[in-house]
C-alpha cells in the first residue's frame, strides 16, 4: 500500500513548521516526538526535499459511545458494543506557505486510505473520528463527508462509507 506520508522520524525539521494555530504548531515541535515514542499517537509527515515538515497528522485509538451515533449506524451494530472502536484523527495541519495548494485535501485522504487499511488488516475500528480546533475545521471536514456527533464537538464519518471511496 502506498502512502503519501510518512512516520516523523530525526532527520524531519520540524522547528520552523507553523500552520497558524499555535497549539498544532506547538504540538509538532515539542510534543510529537514524545507521543510517538510513548505509543500515545503515531504522526506522519509530508516533506520537501530538503526534509522541512509540509503537513503532519496523528492517529490514535479511540472510542465512539453507541448513544452518540446516529441511528442507520446504530442499528448495524451489535447491541453488545455500548462503545465502538475508533480512529481519532487527532490533528492534522498544513505549512501556511503551502496551504491552498490542495494538500490539506491529500493529506486527509492520506489519512482516512490509512485508517481504512488498518482497520481491514489489523487493527478493528468502524469510523475515524476528529475533534475540530474551530468552526472553520468544522467547515473543512463537512466538506469531505464529515458528521457531527451530539453534544460532543466531534465529527465521524463511517469506514463503511470510507470503503466506497477508496
Ligand atoms: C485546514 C487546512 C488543513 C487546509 O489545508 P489546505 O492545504 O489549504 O487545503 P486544500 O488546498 O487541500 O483545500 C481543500 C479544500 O478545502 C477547502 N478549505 C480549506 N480550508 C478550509 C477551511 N478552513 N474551511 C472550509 N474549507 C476549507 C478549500 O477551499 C478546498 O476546497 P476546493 O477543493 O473546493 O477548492 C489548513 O489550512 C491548515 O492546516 N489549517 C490550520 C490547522 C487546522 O485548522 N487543521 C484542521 C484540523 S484540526
Amino acid at each position: 500500500m502506498s502512502y503519501l506520508t510518512v512516520p516523523l522520524n530525526a532527520s524531519h525539521k520540524k522547528k520552523n513548521f507553523t500552520c497558524g494555530k499555535k497549539l498544532l504548531d506547538d504540538y509538532l515541535h515539542a510534543q510529537a516526538k514524545q507521543d510517538v515514542k510513548r505509543r500515545l499517537s503515531a504522526c506522519f509527515t509530508l516533506a520537501d526535499e530538503e526534509d522541512n515538515v509540509q503537513g503532519y497528522y496523528t492517529l490514535s485509538s479511540a472510542s465512539i459511545e453507541r448513544k452518540l451515533l446516529p441511528e442507520e449506524v446504530i442499528k448495524k451494530m451489535p447491541p453488545s458494543y455500548e462503545n465502538l472502536p475508533a480512529t481519532l484523527l487527532g490533528r492534522l495541519a498544513i505549512d501556511t506557505t503551502c496551504v491552498g495548494q490542495g494538500l490539506g485535501k491529500l493529506l486527509l485522504m492520506d489519512a482516512l486510505k490509512r485508517s481504512l487499511n488498518t482497520s481491514s488488516s489489523s487493527v478493528g475500528s468502524m469510523a475515524v473520528i476528529v475533534d475540530p480546533i474551530d468552526q472553520d475545521a468544522v467547515k473543512f471536514y463537512k466538506k469531505y463527508g464529515f458528521i457531527l456527533l451530539p453534544d460532543s464537538g466531534k465529527m465521524f464519518i463511517s469506514m463503511e462509507t470510507l470503503s466506497g471511496l477508496f
